[in-house]
């Protein structure tokens, strides 16, 4: 009885993330067997640029602040999502991003990750489309730069 209400709870947090709109009921459930749900306070550094990172961050309630570089910040909330780039690449994060209120984030691996990409190309359009964007302002930002 507990397993089920964790699970049913799991699920029911997945429906309110934008991030997951539009996912069936099965995929909703194959997505709440390969993230976890996780509680971090405010002031919680979540990845720190430099350092190898395997997870990504998914932010079901809360806010968080992406540090990039030459004090230039990017604030994420609710169906926003952090960490993908190294765990596609392997490399090591790229900005620092913290907790600016109580979160709470649905945690994915590495492994995890390729499988949830596997479930549904919703999200991988999702994630491609994010980190164009992504791309778009750090170009834009570096081409006003002095
Ligand atoms: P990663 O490099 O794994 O860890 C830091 C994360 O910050 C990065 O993945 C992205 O998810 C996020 N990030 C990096 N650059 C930006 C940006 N310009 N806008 C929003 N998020 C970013």
């Amino acid at each position: 009885m507990a397993l089920w209400g964790a699970k049913s709870g799991k699920i029911a947090l997945l429906r309110k993330v934008p991030f997951f709109d539009g996912l069936s009921t099965r995929q909703l459930n194959q997505v709440g067997r390969l993230a976890d749900e996780v509680e971090v306070q405010a002031g919680r550094t979540l990845a720190r640029a430099g350092e190898i990172g395997r997870e990504l961050f998914v932010i079901a309630d809360g806010e968080a602040v992406v540090r990039l570089s030459r004090g230039r910040v990017v604030h994420l909330g609710r169906g926003d999502f952090f960490g993908e780039m190294s765990l596609i690449d392997g490399a090591p994060r790229s900005a620092t991003v913290e907790a600016t209120t109580p979160m709470k984030l649905l945690v994915v691996g590495q492994r995890e990750f390729w499988q949830l990409l596997a479930t549904s190309p919703t999200i991988t359009r999702r994630i491609m489309m994010a980190m164009a964007e992504r791309l778009r302002e750090a170009d834009a930002a570096y081409s006003a730069s002095p």
